[in-house]
């Protein structure tokens, strides 16, 4: 695939370099076009060097490749710069999108190569906004975003946290680059996305249960299976709302997070958002008991060994099945230890849910704390295995299903 990456100035530049360096592992042809501010940010020899093509950043600068792509031969002549790539190119990006640019972009501007180029798309246009938190919660910013994405601009959702810029936090953190690159893909094979329109509500993590108020019963879950299943559903098109029970690990951009520690608090959550979604994906490691009669203070242990009262803690997706709506999905997660497929079989008909997702935690290579999962998927229709591969590949496969099952 074609890519042409337009670069603005902003600090967030250098992540458009590694942008372009995983295109072109990916196998893409790419060609980087830059504004004379971003110049002062990244100079275009790494970007040269990344994609083995010349950088222009001039509509009045003669392209030493004549237009061509990294693997063709250079054309005969002199093609106009400023039409040349984007005519060819299956998919633009434009990353970091500044506030500048976008106000320039939203008026119509052709004052640059990274404007003109924009106008002249016939491929898709993906902006990846990058900026201070106060310029991107500007009301002229959300107009102008408001503007592009009518005019079928996809606009990705920056994300919410640390900024490149020394000590600022807010929203206006660069998409990161694989996920820009996936947008990318997604939208230049025309994919239809999977789960367009859908509200998607998903639970990770491990749950917390105090014994007392400085210790808990926890277990070994980290939240990367659930994180990657939230990651999958926002980019097949969903609006995901991620309930994380004590999760360390980066958040996706654009997904909407409600943080909760015990399995009280995520049962809370879960059941005042289960009426508004369309599916629901429980990944996360609920306790099955809770201690009783928790003291307020700390457990003192010059007192002798305690003993633990312990109670059971109510099957949450049991719960929310029962209470289904007709048209809602229910994905459930059964982590069993050694050969327990049909363990996990017996726990999706009697729980009434549309897909459970088994794995095998004897596994030491996968689940908990790995990169990597191993599952099959089951269904009213039988079972798939799903191969070892990471967990980001893993969540693809369950939301591909869910969209089957939605499909039937
Ligand atoms: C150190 C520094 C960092 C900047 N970072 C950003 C940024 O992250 N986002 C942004 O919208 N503008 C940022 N700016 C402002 C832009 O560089 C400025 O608006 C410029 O005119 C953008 O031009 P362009 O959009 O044509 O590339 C920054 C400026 C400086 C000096």
């Amino acid at each position: 695939m074609r890519i042409l990456l337009g670069v603005p100035g902003g600090i967030a530049a250098y992540k458009a370099l590694e942008f372009a360096r995983l295109a072109v592992k990916a196998g893409h042809s790419v060609r980087v076009i830059q504004t004379p501010a971003s110049l002062r940010f990244v100079g275009r020899a790494s970007f040269a060097a990344i994609t083995g093509a010349p950088v222009l950043a001039s509509e009045f600068e003669d392209d030493p490749s004549k237009g061509s792509w990294p693997g063709e031969e250079p054309g005969l002549h002199s093609p106009i710069s400023h039409l040349a790539l984007i005519e060819r190119a299956d998919v633009y990006v434009v990353a970091p999108a500044t506030a500048n640019t976008l106000a320039r972009l939203a008026s119509g501007s052709a004052e640059d190569l990274v404007t003109t180029s924009a106008l002249a798309a016939q491929c898709k246009v993906i902006l990846a906004p990058a900026m201070n938190g106060l310029m991107w919660d500007n009301e002229a910013t959300q107009a102008n975003v408001k503007t592009l994405r009518a005019r079928e601009f996809e606009v990705l959702d920056p994300g919410a946290g640390q900024l490149a810029s020394h000590g600022e936090e807010g929203t206006g953190r660069l998409v990161e680059p694989h996920e820009i690159l996936f947008a990318a893909e997604a939208s230049a094979a025309g994919a239809e996305k999977a789960l367009a329109g859908l509200r998607v509500l998903v639970t990770a993590g491990g749950t917390r249960e105090p014994i007392d108020r400085v210790r808990y019963i926890g277990n070994r879950s980290s939240g990367k299976m659930g994180v990657e299943i939230a990651r999958a559903a926002k980019q097949a098109g969903a609006d995901v709302t991620l309930l994380a029970a004590n999760v360390a690990i980066e958040i996706p951009s654009g997904v909407t997070l409600i943080r909760v520690e015990t399995a009280q608090e995520l049962e809370n959550a879960a059941s005042s958002a289960f009426g508004q979604c369309d599916v629901l994906v429980m990944t996360a490691a609920v306790a099955d008991f809770r201690p009783v009669g928790v003291p307020s203070g700390k457990i003192d242990k010059s007192q002798g060994t305690p003993s633990l009262d312990l109670e059971p803690v109510r099957d949450i997706l049991r719960g929310l099945a029962a209470e289904r709506a007709p048209g809602q999905t229910l994905v459930g997660f059964a982590a069993e230890f050694g050969n327990g497929v049909d363990r996990a079989e017996a726990k999706r008909a009697s729980k009434g849910v549309d897909l459970m997702v088994y794995n095998d935690i004897s596994n030491t290579e996968i689940g908990f704390d790995s990169e990597l999962n191993e599952v099959t998927l089951l269904t009213a229709e039988g079972r798939t295995a799903v191969e070892k591969q990471t967990k980001q590949a893993v969540a693809g496969r369950i939301i591909q299903a869910i969209a089957e099952l939605r499909a039937s």
